[in-house]
């Protein structure tokens, strides 16, 4: 088996393919609105601590165990002697399943404004709002709910086209289309922060987002932005395992970690300074909201005041676009790259059988939002027993517990049963020397897992979500 598995084509293939999982709509929607919320300045410094002492760690032990085990993500723990492990991987290969019902979903919403931004810009304008209700199917003027059939097309355009790059394999399909999409995707963020920064008005927000205020340096900040950063890296999800079992062995996965965390990275602390201080500028810190409704609802008011805002709004909606589907395609192939292993199922028929079971479950995603009153469960020691919408129940089982835990089990086992000595040795694989043993080894065994725990501690004791 381990000769005939797929390997990248080149090592810029990896690369792009690594960072297009990792930037996501994490990094250009949810980063900028944390950012904002953690004092700008603050939570920047933090964040760009966590993502060297412990993202990095973590995704080079899950790389390392991928390209050692080289096989999928619930296997791999085994064929490196740690069967017991097992469950790490059911975790992380559940965790990309239940993201990708509602991530791929969210890219159709994406998709549906790119279109509404190209050719009815006017409407959006007109009532952001309502408009977005609308959309999930709500009608706040008649107070009137319906089923949201429009988007749930863009939804099944949007999966289809992430289907079709699955079905066309890890090098024809999903390094190719990387080689398109990353760059596509770094040169409109570079124009709209040309566009931002250069906005009357918009001096405060980027002297907020550099200006440390110090009564945010608290805890809870802290936890925002090291879950935050366990999201926009995909880490404990299956993927990083996947793609490091395609990766060769002559490849020096230290580097790439530090370039894949530094890209995304760097996209995320773009997206901050490109959205802020246009927000700071249009609407004023007032408009600077959180989640789905402030990349969808807020942003309308910053296109609307903004010289040649249609344009720009569908630029920006294309480069959301970009970064969902090179995400969404990340977590379909942990997905399918385990049952035909395991199963022995072939690529294609794979393929479209998981991506319609997920889109249909999505669609339980997108309705609940408003069209449909369908409820989930859910239990935190703060508030008991309680029924969210089913849409926030699927997010709260997948950030507050099962990446925490999965991210904990690859700890575990990088640090404490496959030992740091093993994931050195396989990153030193093919003559490359990596000088940081003992501080990757302190950070891996300690530091990685003592935070994960509290992430873990924090959400079932408070009841608050942190990514
Ligand atoms: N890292 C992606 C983001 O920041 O949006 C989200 C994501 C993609 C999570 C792929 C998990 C994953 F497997």
């Amino acid at each position: 088996m381990e000769n005939n598995r797929a390997q990248w084509g080149s090592k810029l293939g990896f690369i792009l393919a690594a960072a297009g999982s990792a930037v996501g709509l994490g990094n250009i929607w949810k980063f900028p609105g944390k950012a904002f919320e953690g004092g700008g300045g603050a939570f920047l410094l933090m964040y760009l601590l966590i993502v060297p002492l412990i993202g990095m760690p973590c995704m080079m032990s899950e790389l390392a165990i991928g390209r050692a085990a080289q096989s999928n993500v619930v296997d791999s723990f085994g064929r490196l002697g740690h069967k017991g492990y097992a469950w790490t991987g059911w975790v992380g290969w559940a965790v990309a399943f239940i993201i990708t019902c509602y991530y791929s979903h969210v890219g159709g919403w994406v998709l549906r404004y790119t279109v509404s931004y190209a050719m009815e810009s006017g409407k959006v304008y007109a009532d952001p709002l309502g408009y977005f209700y609308n959309m999930l199917g709500y009608d706040a003027a008649a107070g009137s709910t319906f089923i949201p059939w429009p988007v749930l097309i863009f939804a099944t355009l949007f999966m289809a086209v992430c289907c079709f790059i699955i079905i066309k394999g890890v090098e024809g399909g999903i390094e190719r289309f990387n080689k398109i999409g990353m760059p596509a995707l770094f040169v409109i963020l570079v124009v709209l922060l040309i566009r931002a920064a250069t906005l009357p008005g918009a001096a405060p927000g980027l002297k907020y987002m550099l200006s440390i205020d110090a009564s945010k340096v608290t805890p809870q900040t802290f936890l925002i932005a090291l879950s935050q950063a366990f999201y926009s890296l995909s880490l404990g999800m299956a993927i990083m395992i996947t793609y490091g079992s395609y990766l060769p062995k002559t490849e020096n996965i230290a580097r790439n970690t530090f370039m894949v965390c530094t890209m995304d990275t760097l996209v995320a602390v773009i997206a901050g300074f490109m959205v802020i201080p246009a927000v700071f500028a249009t609407l004023g810190p007032e408009g600077v909201g959180k989640g789905g409704g402030f990349a969808f609802v807020s942003l309308a008011g910053v296109f609307q005041q903004m010289p040649g805002g249609a344009f720009f709004g569908f630029l920006f909606y294309l480069l959301l676009l970009f970064a969902a589907l090179t995400s969404t395609i990340s977590l379909i192939e942990g997905i399918v790259a385990f049952l035909i292993e395991r199963k022995g199922w072939k690529r294609t028929p794979t393929t479209i059988a998981v991506g319609l079971i997920m889109f249909l479950i999505g669609c339980l995603y997108t309705c609940s939002q408003a069209a449909l009153p369908i409820k989930g469960i859910w239990f935190d020691f703060k508030n008991g027993i309680t029924y969210p919408a089913f849409c926030d129940a699927m997010e709260f089982l997948t950030d507050r517990i099962m990446i925490p835990v999965c991210a904990l089990g690859c700890c575990l086992f990088a640090g404490w049963s496959w030992t740091p000595e093993n994931v050195c040795k396989e990153i030193e694989q093919g003559g490359i020397r990596f000088g940081l043993v003992k501080l990757y080894s302190f950070l891996i065994k300690f530091v990685a897992p003592a935070a994960i725990i509290v992430i873990l501690a924090v959400s079932l004791f408070t009841g608050t979500t942190l990514s």
